[in-house]
């Protein structure tokens, strides 16, 4: 793994956790940081100082003894000899030890209760000329420093002690615990403190968090309390200001809306009407004249066998014929008289026959309907089927296609699918092509949704849900999702 990419996971880790935890962190961190430090530093100078000093004292101690026991070595005294060490060590006690050894290196006496250590002569042999020699000795108590001080140059013997490190390690342990002990008081009190601080800094931003969350969800209710005069006071005016101003722009948007689909409801049931007034005019009116033209046309050829405009009559029937035939369809396209008549059962198949029969096209039509649904939602099923019907023949070149019809509970559901090119669903056909369009928005009227699923080459599905449950309406929550 590169250095960047572990920068990169430590900051992944480190973003994740929220603002509170960061300023926590960094303010206990630092304490902790600067009270391990103190204390390092504090035992490394207290070290330094304290071994110079013990060093200092073991020679001065064991100067003073070489200098006490001349006149006891000269008198050879052994007792007070012995005397004068159990004194230096009860006068001084870091000192683990003390002895005398002759000239030739022989211990005079000594302060070891269990007998001499013998290895204890090898390891610091005085030099006759020099003042003093000092060893630091490792032994299980730790370091001692062994001072070897020549009486009177060596002549009469050499004066030994050694000082335990004992006491400089007993005020460094002191001192660290105490440092800790600070430390752990400094970090709790300070982590109150920041506790406390981060909850103040952090409770607008917290409070924004919140009211942002709303407002993505559609809601622009919510306001933050401006709660202090700083610059997070001011995001939480502009905040406040967006959402009103959100919630205005909001509001304009649901009116429009709503005079957008009434204006929509308008005009399709104006045109329903419209086209059914036309087609039954078509129906009563034009066809009736229209079959009694024909009907006369027919008595003139029969009556006047002998008329030299027989074929003119024929001629002339044959093409009222064809007209009553094309206002026939005109009418059936307008508005099939069957669907109001017969409802959307019967108008669908009529419709997928029809089409079948001019398109070449097999259908394969289900209906599933045991009764007749609101004439709005057979009107709108009626036009989408057909508008699809249209689509398929137009744009399709499809071999097959079906048509599904069914009532699941309070929904009304219909599936027009086909095997033809298919097309891309989400390129905007709306600008010049209002089919689809025209489709959505009646399934919209009536709370439905409309989805088609297509791909280029792999035919189109077209799904339509209408609940039944629902007013004609012009209420909220419309969904239609082009998939
Ligand atoms: N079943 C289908 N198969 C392939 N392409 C389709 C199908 N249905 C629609 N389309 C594509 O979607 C486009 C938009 O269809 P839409 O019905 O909105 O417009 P149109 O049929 O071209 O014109 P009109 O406004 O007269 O209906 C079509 O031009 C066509 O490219
Ligand atoms: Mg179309």
């Amino acid at each position: 793994m590169t250095l960047k990419k572990i920068l990169q996971r430590i900051w992944a880790i480190v973003g994740a956790v929220s603002v509170r935890s960061k300023i926590l962190g960094i303010v206990l961190g630092f304490i902790v940081l600067l009270g391990v430090g103190v204390t390092f530093q504090a035992r490394y100078a207290l070290t330094a100082t304290m071994t110079a000093q013990l060093e200092e004292q073991s020679v001065s101690v064991s100067r003073d003894l070489a200098a006490r026991a001349t006149d006891l070595i000269l008198l050879n005294d052994l007792l007070g000899l012995h005397d004068l060490l159990d004194e230096t060590l009860a006068n001084n006690p870091n000192v683990r030890y003390a002895f005398i050894v002759d000239p030739q290196g022989q211990v005079i006496t000594h302060t070891f209760e269990g007998g001499f250590p013998l290895d204890l002569l090898a390891i610091n042999l005085a030099d006759g000329h020099a003042h003093h020699h000092t060893a630091l000795i490792q032994t299980d108590e730790g370091l001692v420093w062994d001072t070897a001080v020549p009486i009177l140059d060596g002549k009469i013997g050499t004066a030994r002690i050694g000082l335990s490190d004992a006491s400089m390690r007993a005020a460094l342990s002191t001192l660290t615990a105490q440092l800790l002990l600070t430390i752990i008081f400094v970090s709790t009190a300070r982590g109150s403190c920041s506790v406390f601080l981060t909850w103040i800094l952090t409770r607008p931003i917290l409070a924004l968090v919140s009211a942002t969350k709303s407002v993505a969800k559609g809601d622009f209710t919510p306001r933050v309390l401006r709660w202090a005069d700083d610059e997070i006071g001011d995001l939480a005016d502009a905040f406040n200001n967006m959402t009103e101003e959100l919630a205005r722009t909001d509001e304009l948007r649901r009116e429009r809306e709503f005079l957008r689909r009434q204006l929509m409801e308008k005009v399709i049931t104006t045109q329903e009407d419209e086209r059914r007034r036309i087609a039954r005019e078509l129906h009563d009116s034009t066809s009736q004249n229209l079959t009694s033209l024909i009907v006369g046309l027919r008595i003139m050829e029969t009556n006047c066998a002998q008329c030299v405009a027989i074929s003119k009559a024929t001629d002339l029937r044959q093409v009222a014929s064809k007209t009553l035939d094309e206002i026939h369809d005109l009418s059936m396209r307008l508005r099939p008289r069957v669907l109001d008549d017969l409802g959307l059962a019967a108008a669908l198949e009529r419709l997928a026959h029809e089409w079948q029969a001019r398109y070449k096209i097999p259908a394969d039509v289900v209906i599933q309907l045991n009764e007749r649904l609101p004439g709005e939602v057979e009107t709108a099923i009626y036009r989408i089927v057909q508008e699809t019907l249209t689509n398929i023949a137009r744009h399709a070149q499809a071999t097959s296609t079906s048509i599904l019809i069914e009532r699941r509970g309070d929904m009304v559901r219909a599936i027009v699918e086909d095997d033809g090119v298919g097309f891309d669903v989400n390129t905007n056909h709306s600008e010049r092509h209002l089919g689809l369009m025209g489709m959505r928005e009646r399934a919209e009227l009536l709370n439905g949704t409309l989805t088609i699923e297509s791909a280029p080459e792999h035919g189109t599905s077209v799904f339509i849900e209408i609940p039944l449950s629902s007013p004609l309406l012009l209420g909220e929550g419309v969904g239609v999702r082009l998939a």
